[in-house]
């Protein structure tokens, strides 16, 4: 067995991947990560699709220069389910993707009509619907793409109160659709979205259980250290975020990186 800590590379648009970044810290506290941002990109979710496979393949491709991950995490579900066939095509390094929680949502709604929050890119995916065909073919699925909510999150990690309330009219067309009364269970199929789970919990009510892919993806990464015979330590390391794009706002993020333990931030600039 190999002792040094396990490099991770976990990557988003934005802050959400960070969710991702909590569900790995809580299994596996002692890898060494680095969270890496493509801010200069934000947001992922409204791109077309051309322009996004090629992004995400060529700020991939230098972050893992870069860092030399043991494993990566796409934490995006606007970049997963749209570009891991073309990434993983061209790396070595185990890539992990971050995709709509639908089978186990779908496992667990006794009502059998499930909602899918998401961006507007991910909602509208091939690779979306078939995930909805296969494991929910027998659901009510009730999808709302929202880059709003997305941004929302990105204000509450840097320090502004989003309220439950300021939520009720981003979701109105969830809260509006004929069968809301009926759903039991949502998706929440954006890493940004978990960072305002209590807020959405609260909107939404005890009637329906959110899901998301963050300790699945967890787990997951938990396999390939035991695939590469890597052990990670019983205790937290020091991690790193990386943007692709000089910001004031970084500044405002640094709290909530800190909570994580990320204390250096850095640059790669593109
Ligand atoms: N956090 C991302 C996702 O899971 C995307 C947010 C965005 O950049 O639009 O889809």
């Amino acid at each position: 067995m190999n002792h040094r800590a396990p490099r991770l590379l976990i990557f988003d648009s934005g802050v959400g991947g960070l969710s991702i970044v909590a569900d790995v810290q809580q299994l596996l506290p002692g890898c060494a990560i680095t969270y890496a941002s493509d801010n200069a990109a934000f947001p992922y979710g409204t791109k077309g699709e051309a322009e996004l496979v090629e992004r995400v393949d060529a700020v991939l491709r230098a972050l893992i220069d870069k860092v030399e991950p043991d494993v990566v995490v796409v934490a995006c579900n606007s970049a997963s389910t749209l570009a891991l066939p073309q990434i993983r095509a061209h790396f070595t390094v185990p890539i992990v993707g971050v995709v709509p929680a639908i089978k186990p949502a779908a496992a667990q709604s006794r009502s059998r009509v499930i909602g899918l929050l998401a961006t507007p890119g991910t909602v509208a995916r091939a690779y979306t619907r078939d995930l909805i065909a296969r494991f929910a073919s027998d659901c009510t699925v009730v999808s709302q793409g929202s880059s709003e909510l997305v941004h929302r999150a990105e204000e509450h990690l840097r320090g502004k109160t989003v309220t439950t309330e300021s939520l009720r009219e981003l979701l109105s067309p969830l809260f509006a659709h004929p069968r809301f009364a009926d759903m039991d269970t949502l998706v929440l199929a954006c890493t940004h979205f978990p960072l305002l789970r209590p807020q959405l919990q609260a909107l939404l009510g005890d009637r329906i259980t959110l899901v998301d892919s963050g300790e699945a993806i967890a787990r997951r990464v938990s396999y390939w250290l035991d695939e590469l015979k890597l052990t990670p330590g019983a205790t937290s390391t020091e991690h790193t975020a990386v943007f692709t794009r000089h910001s004031e706002d970084v500044e405002g993020l640094k709290p909530a990186l800190k909570v994580l333990g990320i204390d250096t931030v850095e640059w790669r600039l593109m």
